[in-house]
Parts: C-alpha cells; sequence; structure tokens
C-alpha cells in the first residue's frame, strides 16, 4: 500500500470537473474516516486546451501519469471537436500508452436505483464485465483507396494477439475466482465464434487453455448476439464475463443501462502489472447541455473513485465507500437522470459524505 496516495486528476470537458469534484469531495472524507494521506495533481488534457492549443495528450503526457498510484477520470468529449479526435487522441491514447490491458465494468443494480428491466430487484442484477482494453478494432489499423470517389473502399482491420487475449482471459480468471460468487464461480467468454473464424478462434483457444489452469471456475461460452439476449432476459445468469474491446465496448452500454444508466456505471481501465497506472471513470460522457447547473449525477464517478480505492491498496475504505453509496440511492434519491435526483449535484456528493 502506497504511504501517501498521489492521485492525477483529469477533470476533462463538460460535467466531467463537476462530477470529479464530488468524488474528491468523498475521497477527502473517507481518507480523514480511514487515516490515510493522498496528494492530487491536476491536469487540464481535454477539449478546451485542445481548441486552445491543438495537443490532445500532450508529449511526455503519458510519462508524467506513470509516476502516479492512479488517474482519476471526469469525462472527455467538447461539443465543438470533431468525433474521434479527443476520444483516439486521448483517452484511447492513455488505455494504450498505460497499457491498461483490463476495462472492468462492474455491472451492479444499487438498492433504490430504477432499472428498465421488469421486476428485476439488485439481487437479480449483479455481475462483472472485463473487457480487453488495447486491440481489436480499437488499434486504428485501417485506410482509405480512392477516397471521395465512387469507387472508394474503407478497411478497418481488428488486430488479436495471443499475449493480448490470454492476459486478459487469465486475469478474468482470477478474478471470478477471487469473486468467489456463492451461486458459483463462472466465467463466460463472450464472442462470435461462428463468423469471426480467426480472431475470436484465438479468443476460443485460448479461453480453453488458461480454462485448465481454474478448474474451481466454470468455462462458459455466449455468442455475443445471445449474450445481448441474456443481459435483458436473465441478468441473473452472469458471474463474471470477458470479451473482446468492441463487444465490450457494446455490452457494457447494455450493462450500464440495466443498472440504472450512465449515471451510475462506472469503469476501470486497469494495468494489472507491477508498477502498472490504472484509470478510474464515469462511464457517461461530458454531457455539455448539462454543464455548470448542479445537475448532473455524480455517484457515477463517487462509484469510480471507490473504484480506484479498491484496486490502490484501500479495500477497506472502498468497502465503506460502497455502503455509503448503496445508502444513499436506496434512501436518497429520487431517481438517477441529471435534474430529477431531488438534489444537485454537490448535494449529492454531500449525502455520500454523511453516510460515511
Ligand atoms: C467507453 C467509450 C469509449 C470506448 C469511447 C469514448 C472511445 O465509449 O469507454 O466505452 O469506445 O471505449
Ligand atoms: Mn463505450
Amino acid at each position: 500500500m502506497p504511504s501517501t496516495l498521489n492521485i492525477a486528476v483529469l477533470g476533462g470537458d463538460g460535467t466531467g470537473p463537476e462530477v470529479a469534484a464530488e468524488g474528491i469531495k468523498v475521497l477527502a472524507a473517507i481518507s480523514k474516516l480511514e487515516g490515510f494521506t493522498y496528494e492530487l495533481t491536476h491536469f487540464d488534457w481535454g477539449g478546451e486546451r485542445y481548441l486552445r492549443t491543438g495537443e490532445t495528450l500532450p508529449d511526455g503526457g503519458a510519462d508524467e501519469l506513470r509516476k502516479f498510484d492512479a488517474v482519476y477520470l471526469g469525462a472527455v468529449g467538447h461539443p465543438d471537436v470533431p468525433p474521434g479526435v479527443l476520444e483516439k487522441g486521448l483517452l484511447l491514447e492513455l488505455r494504450f500508452q498505460l497499457d491498461q490491458y483490463i476495462n472492468l465494468r462492474p455491472v451492479k443494480l444499487f438498492p433504490g436505483v430504477e432499472t428498465p428491466l421488469a421486476g428485476r430487484k439488485p439481487e437479480d442484477i449483479d455481475f462483472v464485465v472485463v473487457r480487453e482494453n488495447t486491440e481489436d478494432l480499437y488499434c486504428g489499423i485501417g485506410g482509405f483507396l480512392k477516397k471521395h470517389t465512387p469507387d472508394e473502399v474503407a478497411t478497418q482491420s481488428a488486430v488479436y494477439t495471443r499475449k493480448g487475449c490470454e492476459r486478459c482471459i487469465r486475469w478474468a480468471f482470477e478474478f471470478t475466482r477471487k469473486r468467489n460468487n456463492p451461486k458459483g464461480k463462472m466465467l463466460t467468454l463472450v464472442a462470435k465464434t461462428n463468423v469471426l473464424t480467426y480472431g475470436h478462434d484465438l479468443w476460443w483457444r485460448t479461453f480453453q487453455d488458461v480454462a485448465k489452469d481454474f478448474p474451481d471456475v466454470k468455462a462458459d461460452y455466449n455468442h455475443v448476439d445471445a449474450c445481448c439476449m441474456w443481459m435483458v432476459k436473465n441478468p441473473d445468469y452472469y458471474d463474471v464475463i470477458v470479451t473482446t474491446n468492441m463487444f465490450g465496448d457494446i455490452i457494457t452500454d447494455l450493462g450500464g443501462i440495466i443498472q440504472g444508466g450512465l449515471g451510475v456505471a462506472a469503469g476501470g481501465n486497469i494495468n494489472p502489472d507491477p508498477g502498472g497506472v490504472s484509470m478510474f471513470e464515469p462511464m457517461g460522457g461530458s454531457a455539455p447541455k448539462y454543464t455548470g447547473q448542479n445537475v448532473i449525477n455524480p455517484i457515477a464517478a463517487i462509484n469510480a473513485m471507490a473504484m480506484l480505492l479498491e484496486f490502490t491498496g484501500q479495500p477497506k475504505a472502498a468497502q465503506r465507500l460502497y455502503k455509503a453509496i448503496h445508502q444513499v440511492t436506496g434512501t436518497k434519491m429520487k431517481s438517477q437522470a441529471a435534474g430529477k435526483m431531488g438534489h444537485g449535484t454537490k448535494e449529492v456528493g454531500d449525502l455520500v459524505v454523511a453516510a460515511l
């Protein structure tokens, strides 16, 4: 456990800084209660800076972040910046350069939170998606031929490596073992082996190989299309899912909505290797239309802070914080939607502090 937790804060764009401020407020409270110290260093990377300087991730930026114990991110995305610039130039660049090969996205329905799935209760929706975070269609390999002509050709390649899928699958098995679900430990590989007969064959074979080291974990498989149906029909079926980057992106938005929306969903971009730096973020975007109005839901960002603590040697503080979040969603909030919470952004942060 680091003696002082050194956190790089990337508030980012839109409502990012507002929700991050609530996560930091909660950090201030819990660090006192649990007796640890922390230090924050703020970075102004994001859309505003890009519009001013043309820079997304400044030169040497990733190396600078390597000096920290963790990165806490608000949101990336600016209405005046064309799509892809900040996403690729900042968010994906950081995931890749810091080799955060696990994108961990818990899908958990908190008490009091409404799910669009009829009749479902918190005990029915509680699983985790482990998304590979450095390969697949995200690697940016492709190009155009005869661009802007009627004969135009575009290619976009998915790249999968044995190393890339094995380290992710192995981590997912270990995570499933540690999670130790009382209903039985099960890891479901979600892919599309019936069509992607090269890339996902590699995933499938690797999954089978690694499974041999985890006889106590049931190794399960779903095609991604079927998984989308099951997540809606029988979310209680799942314990842990491991999947590719692109499919993981898609199914975790589905996961996000069944757990009550982007106001609550959070994720960790994790580099589990020794000395690796991980980055924690609310899943919602920068929500420009709500910026500066004190109406955006900070629960996802506070949830991301709890994940940060869980993965940086403060598991007790994390558990305490999760409990406080559940108390607030369960007894204090009318809704998880922006502007409908029954409280402002800052007040929800205060409620979590009070619940601690
Ligand atoms: C996410 C986001 C990103 C992704 C975008 C913003 C590049 O949708 O974190 O899921 O596709 O990974
Ligand atoms: Mn996404």
